[in-house]
């Protein structure tokens, strides 16, 4: 290939250590391969005269991969790109970056040096009248956008909402401006966390894609640490396709370990194992195997939690704020309090001695509205980690084990409960039981990337009758031997 960009992967590793903004405007620029791969997923039969939009453009890595394919799949003589980056120690460096294609095409660039809310906002407001020079809004839009909270009270949130568009994070709202900037049958690749797919705050963003595009493809990386090599973003990133209109079709979904694709694999799947048919909260789906769910292969497990008369509570203790009433061991006038390390192997175990986590919580007025009545509780971690081999960890809390009326349950655990008191004995373990198996576990991980278990993912999920959960219940604990996973993986395809 004669306009190899390749340079651009020595200069994004040498810029590394210039980036005095690298932390706040998430400078991860891209890897050529990566950028390389994004070029390739727009449709061949778009790319006559393009106009291109790279928001948040950097150095200008995947309009310059972009480029390069134009070249050399020689589809069109002209293209215009609208590259915007807010930084201009990058901006800088953009015409260089093009300066090797503008002897092949008719290449009409604009660098605008400016935050892309604002800017965005504005083009959509039409002050800046760019719909007139543009004529019709943007054909490809190709974006690795920054990543960071937008707080709820500050201008993007404000300049945001002016244009009907409802979102915590930059990345999305990056990808929500763009997919509004796009002309109908435009088309946008963007390189995303993964974290959109099941997030709740993020569910105006899907229904927003939802409304607003087709869904052609979605590559996952599989690997959460390797994705970009010389970064080191610990995040699972998806890199996903959409065409602003559309009927939509079956879903093309492929993955990768890494960003050298060595191993990839692609499939395409039916449009509803991405997005479920009556799932409230549209969840994103990124099935990676032709494998059933358990949704699919048992039509008995179709009940929510709310369903079952189950609610899910986060903890309501928050230890650092109530650190005066936090006690190491139990004493008078304490109640026991769970944390996620409570959750052992075998069952929840209380007191936990030698452990960093306080065992109990001093009952007064102040304390008092955090407690739960004592009785029989599935409780899960919120959070796992990267080492442990499963997402859900669940425990059953026993009332014998408490001398105690009440309960404290740490901010770190999700409570099941019926109505902010326990449940029927059998209810709890067939919870836990249910929660544990594999076929949960791999269920789990097709919309969660991370290792985070939200209230809100508790809820989108499916379970089995109350009458399998009791049955599944009583199995458990009537089992004299410890019940390894092979057991509880047979047991459960047994009752359903
Ligand atoms: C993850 S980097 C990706 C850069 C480039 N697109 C690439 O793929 O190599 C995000 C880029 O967005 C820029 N950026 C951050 N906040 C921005 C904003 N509000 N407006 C425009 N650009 C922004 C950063 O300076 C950075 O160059």
């Amino acid at each position: 290939m004669s306009e190899t960009i390749e340079v651009l992967d020595r200069e994004r590793i040498e810029l590394n250590n210039l980036l005095v903004n690298k932390a706040e405007y998430s400078q991860y620029l891209t890897p050529v391969s990566v950028a390389r791969f994004m070029a390739s997923l727009f449709d061949k039969d778009k790319l006559e005269n393009p106009k291109i939009l790279d928001a948040g453009a950097g150095i200008g890595t995947l309009t310059a991969a972009l480029m390069e394919r134009l070249v050399s799949e020689q589809k069109t003589f002209s293209a215009e790109c609208t590259l915007v980056e807010v930084d201009n120690i990058l901006g800088h460096r953009i015409q260089d970056t093009l300066s090797p294609f503008r002897g092949k095409l008719a290449l009409e660039s604009l660098e605008v040096p400016e935050d892309f809310i604002e800017w965005g906002v504005s083009v959509l407001d039409k002050q800046l009248g760019m719909f007139r020079q543009l004529d019709f809004g943007f054909t490809h839009a190709i974006l690795n956008p920054p990543y960071r909270k937008i707080r709820s009270n500050s201008l993007h949130r404000k300049l945001l909402r002016s244009v009907e568009i409802e979102t915590v994070n930059l990345y999305s709202a990056f990808v929500s401006l763009a997919i509004k900037l796009l002309a109908e049958g435009g088309q946008v690749v963007a390189i995303i966390p993964r974290s959109f797919c099941n997030g709740p705050y993020y569910k105006p963003f899907r229904q927003l894609i939802l409304e607003k595009t087709t869904i052609k493809h979605l590559h996952l990386f599989e690997s959460r640490d390797k994705a970009f090599k010389d970064d080191a973003v610990l995040q699972e990133n998806v890199i996903m396709m959409l065409e602003r209109g559309g009927n939509q079709g079956q879903v093309k979904i492929s993955t990768s370990k890494d960003d050298s694709f060595t191993d990839y694999n692609e499939t395409y799947y039916p449009f509803d194992k991405v997005v479920q048919k009556g799932d409230e909260e549209s969840f994103f789906h990124i099935p990676t195997s032709q494998e059933e769910s358990i949704v699919e292969l048992f039509p008995s497990v179709k009940y929510s939690l709310k369903d079952l008369g189950i609610s899910v509570s986060t903890g309501p203790v928050v230890g650092f704020r109530t650190k005066e009433n936090l006690r190491m061991m139990p004493e008078d006038g304490t109640v026991p309090l769970l944390y996620p390390t409570h959750i052992e192997p075998d069952g929840v175990k209380w007191v936990k001695e030698n452990s960093k986590k306080p065992n109990a919580i001093v009952r007064n007025d102040d304390t008092e509205k955090m407690f739960y009545p004592n009785g029989f509780y599935t409780i899960i971690r919120r959070r796992s980690s990267k080492e442990e081999r499963k997402r859900v960890i669940s425990g059953v809390v026993i009332p014998d084990i408490f001398n105690s009326p009440v309960l404290g349950f740490d901010n770190g655990l999700n409570v099941l409960h019926k109505e902010k008191n326990g449940m029927q004995r059998e209810l709890a373990f067939g919870l836990d039981v249910y929660l544990s198996s594999t076929l949960v576990d791999k269920y789990f991980r097709l919309f969660n990337g991370h290792t985070q278990v939200n209230a809100t993912d508790l809820r989108a999920m499916f379970f089995p009758s109350t009458e399998i959960l009791v049955l599944l219940g009583s199995w458990s604990l009537s089992s004299k031997d410890d019940i390894t996973q092979e057991d509880i993986d047979n047991k459960l395809k047994e009752v359903l």
